[in-house]
């Protein structure tokens, strides 16, 4: 029996998949659930035979269809302000894994659900997709940093518009502006997450996971400190033997056979 009322969780030959299971609510992240996936990251991290993550929504409805309403109907400013902070730290968390973290957005992506699939590192999303920061059509401001994440991937006018009006946008325009990276048939996406998680694993896994925390590292540094990490990653990439693996296959004209080493 499955530990998490509200998870899904499968490990297949290295791709972890995480599926946000409550589906009589369009999968919107209660207390309960958030604690659940809190808890399972800290697993994620520590097991790196999970080489990439996947994140999903069951149902063919919703990935995420917000943070629970109706939790959050009568709490008072300190607890709003908690419970927004313990969203960030679980986001935060998910955003810093060392794994890379796939988004499979298979249906609403409102509000915290928004904020999830941007926590992700990479958004591949089903033609039945739909994005939105809606909370302003609820008399609150998104909660779990999507007024920071929104603007640094989309640019400060667009988020500035959806922010304010609190549209919903399908995933073509989704796609336009940049908040998802590939837009598949519904019955594709995990094929397409998948296939992509397998391409990404075929790469040298501490290089990948490197570029992960120097962009992540990078976007809140000014250029020059960013610059100079990012030769301390590079510098640690040839104490790798899959830099000295990756040079020689390219040098003898073979496929490298990386390690994850
Ligand atoms: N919280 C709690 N319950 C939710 C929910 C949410 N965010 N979203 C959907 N549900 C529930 C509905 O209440 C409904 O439950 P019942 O069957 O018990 O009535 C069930 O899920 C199905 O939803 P609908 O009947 O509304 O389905 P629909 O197809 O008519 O509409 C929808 C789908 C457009 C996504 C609509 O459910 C909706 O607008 N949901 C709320 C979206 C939203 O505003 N999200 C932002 C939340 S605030 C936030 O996330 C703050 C933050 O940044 C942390």
């Amino acid at each position: 029996m499955s530990q998490y009322n509200n998870l899904l969780f499968e490990v297949n030959n290295g791709i972890g998949t995480i599926t946000l299971n409550r589906p009589k609510a369009l999968n919107a992240l209660n207390c309960e659930l958030l604690t659940e996936l809190n808890n399972l990251l800290d697993v994620i991290l520590k097991d790196q035979s999970i080489q990439i993550v996947i994140v999903t929504g069951s149902g063919e409805k919703s990935f995420v269809a917000g943070a629970d309403i109706t939790e959050m109907k009568d709490m008072s400013a300190i607890e709003g302000r908690n419970w927004g902070k313990f969203g960030q730290s679980v986001f935060e968390k998910l955003e810093s894994l060392p794994q890379p973290v796939i988004a499979a957005v298979n249906g609403f992506a409102l509000g915290g659900g928004c904020e999830l699939a941007m926590a992700c590192d990479i958004r591949i999303v089903s033609e039945k997709a739909k994005f939105g920061q809606p909370e302003v059509t609820l008399g609150i401001t998104p909660g779990f940093a999507g007024t920071q994440r929104l603007p640094r991937l989309v640019g400060k006018g667009r988020a500035k518009e959806l922010l304010y009006t609190g549209d919903v946008i399908d995933a073509q325009e989704a796609y336009r502006i940049g908040l998802a990276n590939k837009v598949v048939p519904a019955e594709e996406l995990m094929p397409a997450a998948i296939a992509l998680a397998e391409k990404i694993k075929s790469r040298a896994a501490v290089a990948v996971q490197l570029c992960k925390a120097a962009v992540n590292k990078g976007l809140n540094m000014d250029l020059e400190s960013g610059v100079a990490y990012e030769a301390e990653v590079f510098g640690l990439c040839f104490a790798t033997a899959d830099q000295k693996e990756g040079m020689t296959a390219f040098v003898e004209k073979r496929k490298a056979a990386f390690t994850g080493k």
